[in-house]
């Protein structure tokens, strides 16, 4: 659709594309980067098939993109501290991305995008679902948009992070985690279009609301910007590669093949600060 470079294929009216054509495995030229950040800003989020990316060869990938972040509570194996697990078998009390989020949302700049590539996937199920929060603000009414223009939310890790690393048994005392205030309504930095940032993983409260209402709000939110209509749902294969917009979607990953393993590594790219 529309690409030189490679081909985009659209899979929903508002996010979501498959593209065909390119080998992430190899050295990308400029030509092919502008048309790749192009199609990510354009359909948030993209999907790969085929790509047996290596460990240099994913972080070469997110390295065009931006400095790879490193996460707050689960650094990477030795030597690659960007390197994000994604990790379930038949011993794991838990799995990344449960509910509905945007990555670290809970920094002061949270990531651009992020990377996932899994080599090991069940036979069935493990889906990954993306929503998109510009199509979730277009589908707000014109009075709700005037209420939650210039509201400001509080985003926190402690919550999050504290619930995993105890469901995992990890002694987590003393160790400390990011927080910050973004907007509720934000700008994209690139299509400059408006969207949702708030989720119910980091999202704490609305600072200028008295609790119940701000409660209330965030509810709504929540649901909102998480319905069907503005969703696209991805089936892994192996070496499947997921790249998506972290500034204008939130995702949910499905835990619907225990006993089986998923496994494989996220990359995730350094951004700005929501205006
Ligand atoms: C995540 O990055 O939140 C996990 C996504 C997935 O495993 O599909």
């Amino acid at each position: 659709m529309g690409y030189e470079t490679f081909e985009a294929s659209r899979l929903t009216p508002h996010l979501g594309a498959n593209i065909s054509g390119l080998d992430l495995t190899r050295p990308l030229s400029n030509r092919q980067l502008d048309e790749l950040h192009d199609a990510l800003v354009t359909h948030e989020v993209l999907f790969f098939r085929d790509q047996s990316l290596d460990i240099e060869s994913h972080k070469r990938l997110g390295r065009y993109f931006g400095e790879l972040a490193i996460h707050p509570n689960t650094p990477g194996p030795e030597g690659h501290p960007e390197l994000l697990p994604i990790h379930a078998d038949a011993h794991s009390k838990r799995i990344a991305g449960e509910n509905w989020h945007s990555d670290v949302s809970c920094s002061e700049e949270p990531p651009l995008g992020s990377i996932l590539h899994l080599k090991e996937v069940p036979e069935v199920g493990g889906d990954t679902l993306f929503a998109s929060q510009t199509a979730a603000y277009d589908a707000l009414s014109p009075r709700m948009k005037t209420y939650l223009e210039g509201l400001t939310a509080l985003h926190a890790g402690e919550r999050n992070y504290r619930r995993n690393n105890e469901k995992d048994g990890i002694d987590d005392r003393g160790r400390s985690y990011p927080s910050a205030v973004h907007p509720v309504i934000r700008t994209h930095p690139v299509s400059g279009r408006k969207l949702i940032f708030v989720n119910e993983v980091f999202t704490m409260r609305i600072n200028e609301l008295p609790e119940d209402e701000g409660r209330a709000v965030l509810e709504f939110l929540y649901k909102h910007s998480t319905k069907p209509d503005v969703q696209v749902r991805f089936k892994w294969q192996p070496n499947s590669v997921a790249f998506w917009d972290n500034r204008s979607v939130q995702h949910l990953a499905l835990w619907d093949y225990y006993p089986q393993v998923r496994s494989g590594f996220r990359v995730t790219i350094k951004g700005d600060r929501p205006h």
